[in-house]
């Protein structure tokens, strides 16, 4: 027989075939679901259907003491209807009580929305996670030592959901070596009170690797999509994003546990083409129909960007140019690195978004040229990446794969250009972006997984901060009020990128006033930073050295930065 759309009159028996099924079929449902049958969803217009449910019945599936993994990065696709449903139910009752919670990077608008919402004494006991930047909430219970935590790769995070899924011992990278997540520096505990070792040095053929253990099963995946059947098929057609959608589920599922999927709307059966479908409908085992307000496409705005799903693509020039001041200098300059055809570029949050502005502002200018490729470590490739509550995401994405897939590529030497956040730099040119000080260390997030293994590394940021002010006349850049704060120092206390791991490829520390570049110094820990370029009107011995702790190696001339840069 053809594989044909089912007729309608098919679809009809299948529908009646489908609502006949009597209670007791809950008894196929894996332990623990089955002492609460599911009833029909709040949404009065979907009939009965054994996998849609009320966040509060979804919620109250959730066991005590197991790992559980959630959806989201940053502003994008967060299940906001489970995770109120889930504190609600923890205020209520003080359960579910003691999760583990393992994801890539927490999605929330860092003032109570998102993650946050789980941040509660009792009910979070542990964290694995790659950033958490907008889950403050989180921060505070690790700086008040009141879960344990560790602060790994965002890469390296996603591939253990991924080997919990696959049923392996966890990643095994060197991705991590040298950094604070080196066992020989932290191990990426974050606390006191984290004592157990995630992190271990092996030695792999001769060749030092770390393997990152994961946890023998995760139990509960809290998902979103856009569209499910009544079976539970998910599709992603208004998500931004495809994230590590598909492996959570997988981990869950395979983990015996519980996936739990809220969406906007329930179709009938037969309706997704099922190259649609994302989630299986196999593998997801509730489905929780969201209103709009509970189920914003990012952050941002209540509203859908089609331009992020890739439903249309958006005119380039409503995309704003950036305005002539030090930021627009920074990102000029770094254009000026990447802007070759056909190379794959990776661009950080803060201070590189900029450069996304200024290469989309240039594709506008130029509509012949052929542009980079700019992708996101979230799984965007090509298009215009969106900044702040968008990150991760893309404007007209060329393509869309998983953030696993994406970091694989990357791996393996993917990305020709990373533009990366500089916070904080010391003479063998390590950098520090995890950990701000004072509390404030909203994790390493991708900046390891990339730094590590782009073939070209360009760290992006003022030269000082806290208070900094200039002005661009006449082509020359004058210091009007110099930072408070000092990037340049003699020592990073945390090691996010090891100088020593550049094995020869170009690293670029780029500032509105100065370049530097990373020499190789054999017999002086390997590495140094050196002064390559100044801008116009900038005095080494005035605006240089004096606001650095300590003296970069000059070689020779220093050239200047480029003059195009400094002219309106
Ligand atoms: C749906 O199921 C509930 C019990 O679980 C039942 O009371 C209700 O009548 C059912 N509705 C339909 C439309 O079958
Ligand atoms: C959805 O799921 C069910 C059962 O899990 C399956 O029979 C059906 O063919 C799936 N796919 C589509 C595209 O409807
Ligand atoms: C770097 O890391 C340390 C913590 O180890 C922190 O105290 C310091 O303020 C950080 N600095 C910056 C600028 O990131």
């Amino acid at each position: 027989m053809a594989l044909a759309a089912p007729t309608a009159q098919l679809r009809l028996q299948l529908l009646a075939a489908h609502l006949a099924v009597p209670p007791a079929a809950e008894a196929d449902a894996p332990p623990g679901l089955a002492r609460r049958p599911c009833r029909a969803a709040d949404n009065a217009a979907v009939p009965n259907a054994s996998k849609i449910c009320s966040a509060e019945e979804a919620a109250a599936l959730i066991p005590d003491g197991v790992w559980m993994t959630i959806a989201g990065f940053v502003g994008t696709s967060m299940p906001e209807l489970l995770l109120r449903a889930v504190r609600e139910q923890f205020d209520a009752t003080g359960a579910p009580a003691n999760l583990g919670l393992i994801y890539a990077a927490s999605v929330g608008n860092s003032k109570g929305r998102g993650f946050d919402l789980l941040a509660a004494e009792g009910l979070v006991d542990r964290l694995i996670y790659g950033w958490t930047g907008s889950a403050p909430g989180f921060l505070k219970l690790v700086r008040e030592n009141k879960v344990e935590a560790w602060n790994l790769p965002l890469g390296v995070v996603s591939h253990m959901i991924r080997d919990v899924a696959a049923g392996r011992a966890g990643p095994v990278t060197k991705v991590g070596l040298g950094t604070f997540v080196d066992p020989r520096e932290k191990g990426g505990k974050l606390n006191a009170r984290t004592t157990g070792d995630v992190v271990r040095l092996v030695k792999l053929g001769g060749r030092e690797v770390l393997w990152y253990q994961v946890p023998d099963k995760i139990s509960v995946a809290l998902l979103r999509g856009t569209t499910a059947d009544l079976d539970g098929n998910v599709s992603f057609e208004r998500e931004a994003l495809y994230l590590d959608q598909l492996n959570q589920a997988m981990a869950a599922h395979n983990s015996g546990g519980l996936v739990i999927v809220q969406v906007e709307r329930v179709v009938d059966r037969g309706t997704l083409h099922p190259r649609a479908v994302h989630l299986p409908g196999a593998i997801v085992d509730r489905v929780v129909v969201a209103p709009p307000d509970l189920h914003w496409q990012t952050l941002r705005e209540p509203g859908y960007d089609g331009s992020l799903s890739g439903e249309i693509r958006t005119p380039l020039h409503s995309i704003a140019p950036l305005p002539m001041d030090e930021r627009r200098i920074i990102a000029h300059r770094a254009m000026l690195e990447i802007d070759r055809p056909s190379c794959v570029v990776n661009l950080g949050v803060g201070m590189p978004e900029g450069v996304a502005v200024m290469v989309a502002t240039h594709a506008h200018q130029n509509p012949n040229t052929k542009s980079v490729t700019l992708s996101t470590e979230a799984g965007a490739f090509g298009g215009i990446p969106g900044g702040a509550q968008r990150f991760g995401t893309s404007h007209n994405a060329a393509s869309h794969v998983t953030t696993a897939t994406m970091i694989d590529f990357y791996n393996g030497g993917g990305v020709d250009i990373a533009c990366l956040g500089l916070a904080e730099a010391d003479p063998a040119g390590n950098v520090n972006v995890s950990n701000f000080g004072a509390g404030r260390m909203p994790g390493c997030g991708g900046f390891i997984d990339i730094s590590q293994n782009a073939k070209k590394v360009l760290f992006v940021g003022t030269f000082t901060s806290g208070g900094l002010k200039v002005a661009i006349e006449a082509g020359k850049l004058a210091i009007r009020q110099e930072g408070r704060l000092q990037k340049f120092r003699a020592a990073v206390h945390e090691k996010t990128f090891a100088g020593a791991s550049a094995n020869g490829r170009t690293v670029l520390y780029i500032t509105e006033r100065a370049v530097f570049g990373l020499a190789a110094q054999p017999g002086q820990g390997g590495s140094a930073v050196e002064l390559l370029e100044v801008a116009p009107g900038i005095v080494i011995e005035r605006d240089i050295l004096p606001h650095m702790g300590f003296v970069p190696l000059i070689r020779g001339k220093v050239n200047q930065m480029p003059a195009q840069i400094f002219q309106p």
